[in-house]
């Protein structure tokens, strides 16, 4: 069994993985392959991956390549972390960060990718994504030669724009991975619930997933919340600027949608919780949570050293072997504990027949009501050796959710998909049109101009034929 790790590097992924796939039996003996564009990045992570597999007393076969084709060949798995950047930048985030600043000298604050539905930010419907969903079709075509039968695990954002157009364009396998719906034990964990006795379910779109069914030793656990809600939630304060399960602009959401909005979802809602600084702080509670200007530049910063450290240790490791990586950094190199990620629970179900519920990204076909057949949602999955099977929504997703939140959100996700296949500006400017920052068209003229003008751009400003 060969499992490919793509954009290797990653702060926030492979290490993490390397450690859940060396601690689960079942894949004992199975080839890793990592790769990576950034040679530095790469040699790190494989230096760290071998002394932690050895710290595990793992027989996980390590290779690093930094050629996309060696990693796709004759593979069962491809784990795609990949966050593309130019060159001459440090990292996606730089790219994100410029492109950023530009929209906000034009009024848009956190820039023209921020958009109603979208506000997570560092990936979007309009500019920043453009290289991920390249790169993304380029492995899934690249697959279709070398690994037909290989599942591409899409775990890089945009996670739904990608599943989709990977799924329309290629008919490989594609799944798509996001931990977003942990959110839900937040929930569980405020209201005192043992997690053993809760029956849940959730159900939507990558970031836009509500919980659908709530029950707790057979009630209906919504009772509990709406209890909280009346009595405790005044009380509420953020842990951290991602904590905002419970936030104000949750509640409100789900006074609005009638089902509460679950992980990134709540980042997601419309500009009434978002318009500035002051708004985020009044809905996310006091660091108006990640998406904003101060919290998004610490978070960049903290990966950035996160990363320098990884490149430090390898060089110490080398130095000296006797370094227990799982003393000196437990909180990344895990031992007798999974990183919480469901990939390698996804693999082993698929191969060792380990049956296991996952909250997966998969063709709708019939499973939420109210939204086209063939959307990529986001929704309870079965796996084993059989496959997929994705569980009956009980009760399904109401029609408020459908129609005001997620049909919006697919029209969004297709504009993005569109303005990528055709190159057609006009629907670039058609999304700023749109947006309530836009006060004049010279406005929309302005921002892209400037952003096409990047030099880093050119490939994009042909495909425009800006
Ligand atoms: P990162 O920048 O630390 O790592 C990405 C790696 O990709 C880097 O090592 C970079 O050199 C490499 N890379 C860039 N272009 C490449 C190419 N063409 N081929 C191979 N490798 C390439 O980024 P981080 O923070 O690890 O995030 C990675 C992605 O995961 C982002 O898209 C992020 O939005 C996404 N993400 C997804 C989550 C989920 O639950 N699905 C949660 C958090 C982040």
């Amino acid at each position: 069994m060969k499992i490919s790790i793509i954009g290797a590097g990653s702060v926030r992924f492979s290490l993490q993985l390397i450690g859940d796939i060396a601690q689960n039996k079942g894949l004992s003996g199975s080839k890793l392959c990592l790769m990576d564009v950034n040679e530095t990045r790469l040699n790190a992570t494989y230096i760290l991956a071998n002394k932690y597999c050895l710290e595990l007393n793992s027989n996980l076969k390590i290779e690093k390549t930094m050629s996309l084709d060696e990693a796709i060949e004759a593979t069962d798995f491809i784990i795609n972390t990949a966050y593309p950047y130019p060159e001459d930048l440090e990292d996606g985030y730089q790219r994100w960060e410029i492109i950023t600043e530009i929209g906000e000298k034009h009024g848009y604050y956190r820039g023209i990718d921020s958009q109603e539905f979208n506000m997570v930010s560092t990936y979007s419907y309009l500019i920043c994504s453009y290289p991920d969903i390249k790169l993304a079709l380029d492995i899934a075509n690249k697959m279709k030669e070398l690994a037909p039968k290989a599942w591409l695990m899409q775990t890089a954002n945009p996670v739904f724009e990608i599943t989709q157009i990977v799924k329309d364009k290629t008919q490989i396998n594609i799944v798509g991975f996001c931990h977003g719906s942990s959110g839900v034990n937040e929930i569980f964990r405020e209201l005192n619930l043992d997690v053993n006795q809760v029956e849940w379910q959730v159900a939507g779109v990558n970031h836009g997933i509500w919980l659908n069914k709530f029950d707790y030793n057979g009630q209906n656990a919504y009772e509990l919340l709406d209890k909280w809600v009346k009595d405790k939630s005044h009380t509420w304060e953020p842990q951290d600027p991602w904590d905002v399960q419970l936030s104000p602009a949750a509640i409100d959401m789900y006074k609005f949608y009638g089902m509460m909005p679950i992980g990134d979802t709540v980042r997601n809602g419309s500009w009434k919780y978002n318009y500035d600084l002051v708004t985020k702080k009044r809905w996310y509670g006091k660091f108006g949570g990640i998406d904003n200007e101060v919290e998004r530049p610490k978070f960049h910063q903290s990966l950035r050293s996160a990363r320098r450290r990884m490149i430090e240790l390898s060089k110490t490791i080398e130095k000296d072997p006797s370094i227990k990586l799982t003393e000196v950094w437990p909180e990344v190199f895990k031992k007798g504990e999974m990183s919480g990620e469901q990939h390698i629970p996804f693999i082993n179900a698929l191969i060792n027949d380990k049956q296991t519920r996952l909250i997966l990204n998969v063709e709708n076909k019939d499973i939420i009501k109210g939204i086209p057949k063939d959307i990529v949602v986001e929704v309870p999955v079965i796996v084993d050796k059989q496959g997929l099977h994705p569980q009956t929504l009980n009760p399904n997703l109401n029609s408020r959710i459908a129609e005001y939140f997620l049909v919006p959100k697919i029209m969004r996700m297709k504009m993005a998909l569109e303005a990528y296949i055709t190159g057609d500006l006009m629907i670039l400017e058609e999304f700023l049109v749109r947006d309530p920052r836009t006060k004049s068209h010279k406005q929309i003229k302005d921002v892209l101009d400037e952003i096409m003008n990047l030099s880093f751009n050119q490939e994009i400003k042909d495909h425009f034929k800006y």
